[in-house]
């Protein structure tokens, strides 16, 4: 008998109405692991996350010295487990539920590990962490002993195939809030950091292949669209930077970038759907080669919601989404991306879709009143948003260190500052050309992304 069919097996003989957390740990979640390929001695009972107590962390031994279940360090998965009489389907208690693993694969203990399962034996879901994201990595799945074998392959699939990237996707349905300036910096001050980064061109404005002043290849990014034989790295170039350090001059890569190419400006929403097999879903498959490859792959988008935004949103791990304080449409803006837009891309993709991140001010004002002023309005906006919203509660996007008893309302902002802009004329990155800009981008890479 395989472990997968002994935990259905197991499955079958638990009550539909049981309410006891530790059967559930025992019967149906310790089976699990082991269907997912760790023994006993790779599981620990009540693991210390440093921000409390998991029901299961597992690992993989290492030499003979390395025995996870006698010295619990490096774990590289957590499970928390709830009785059936917990909802875990929808609603609060799932919520909760994805706070707590959230925090559980944040905690200080945690740092190598990499999923998070929640489950009540009714309903399961497997989460991945990357760097400070934890991002769904599958739909939160109904369980059936019909399904069961079949769920196994899936999360064990997923578990030992780890992908090196995050993918995000900077967008907001609103234009000019710093979409291109955020992933042009971003992925330098991620450069900065040692990651391998990877930026994508997929606005057919071609704003971030002008500004860094890249040339696209002989194999364009619109033929790989179109032809699914294409290898989609003959469209991947290098972006160099000349420096000089001690009166010699170098040249250094930064980050590769996939342009865009004067075809890609021609095509419309319309004919892109028309001309390129599986429409939106194209993108993300193309950048599914690619993931190994990198630490982080960003992507920009233009602001209509149609094809390429759709397509970028589509191809993400998580959303980032630029807003202006002094631009009130570019915040109602975020909240239609935050209900609607992403929640669509959910339903379409069926593995929990994208996260979407807090998001963030670029081009706050500079002098203390004036950005005072700006914020005020702008918090006095949020709090409007917020609670006219029915469908969902959108604080954690706006506020998210907002607690009862504790309001804040802080939200990261990055300064109006004209290096910024008069970066895009040198055809390089602010972040190059001035060090406090440099110091910004990378409080932004540390605030969302890099666990340091
Ligand atoms: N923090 C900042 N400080 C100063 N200027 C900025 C800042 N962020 C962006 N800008 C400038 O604002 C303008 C709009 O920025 P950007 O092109 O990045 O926005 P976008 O959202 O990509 O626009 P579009 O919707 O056209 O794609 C650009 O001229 C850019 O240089
Ligand atoms: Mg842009």
């Amino acid at each position: 008998m395989t472990e997968a069919s002994y935990l259905r097996e197991k499955l079958e003989r638990i009550s539909p109405t049981e309410s006891v957390e530790r059967v559930i740990v025992q019967h149906f979640a310790v089976p699990l692991l082991h269907a997912l390929g760790f023994h006993d001695l790779e599981i620990r009972y009540e693991f210390e996350t440093g921000c409390g107590q998991v029901d299961l962390a597992a690992r993989k031994n290492g030499d003979p010295e390395d025995i996870f279940f006698r010295s619990p360090k490096n774990p590289y998965l957590l499970l928390e487990a709830k009785s059936r009489v917990v909802n875990l389907k929808e609603g609060s208690c799932y919520r909760d539920a994805v706070c707590q693993i959230e925090s559980y694969l944040l905690g200080e203990n945690c740092k190598s590990a990499k999923w998070g399962i929640i489950t009540n034996a009714n309903n399961i879901q497997l989460w991945r962490r990357h760097g400070k994201v934890v991002h769904p990595a599958t739909a939160n799945l109904d369980i059936s002993s019909n399904n069961i074998e079949g769920i196994v392959r899936n999360l064990r699939d997923k578990i030992e195939n780890y992908e090196r990237a995050l993918t995000i996707c900077v967008y907001n349905n609103k234009g000019g809030v710093g979409k291109t300036t955020t992933v042009i910096n971003l992925a330098a001050a991620l450069a900065t950091k040692r990651k391998k980064v990877l930026v994508v061109d997929f606005d057919s404005q071609g704003d971030l292949t002008r500004n860094l002043g890249v040339t696209p290849g002989k194999i364009t990014l619109t033929q790989c669209l179109k032809d699914p034989k294409i290898d989609v790295h003959s469209v991947v170039q290098t972006y160099r930077l000349k420096t000089v350090r001690q009166g010699k001059q170098s040249i250094v890569s930064i980050f590769d970038i996939i342009p865009r190419d004067p075809e890609l400006e021609t095509l419309t929403d319309s004919q892109a759907v028309a001309y390129i097999q599986k429409g939106t879903r194209r993108l993300r498959d193309l950048i599914a080669l690619l993931r190994n490859e990198y630490d982080y792959i960003l992507i920009d988008c233009p602001t209509q919601w149609l094809y390429f935004s759709q397509s970028g949103v589509f191809a993400a791990d998580v959303i980032l989404i630029p807003t202006r304080p002094d631009d009130l449409s570019s915040l109602n803006n975020a909240a239609r991306v935050i209900t609607r837009f992403v929640p669509e891309t959910a339903r379409s993709r069926q593995d929990g879709g994208p996260r979407t991140l807090p998001i963030f001010f670029n081009g706050v004002p500079s002098g203390s009143e004036r950005s005072e002023n700006a914020i005020k309005r702008a918090n006095d906006e949020i709090e409007k948003i917020v609670s006219q919203e029915r469908s969902m509660n959108l604080l954690p996007y706006f506020w998210p260190h907002f607690k009862r008893g504790n309001e804040n309302k802080s939200i990261f902002g990055i300064p109006d500052y004209a290096v910024i802009s008069s970066a895009s004329f040198d055809r390089r990155p602010a972040v190059f050309s001035h060090r406090k800009v440099l110091e910004y981008y990378q409080s932004l890479a540390r605030e969302y992304f890099i666990d340091e």
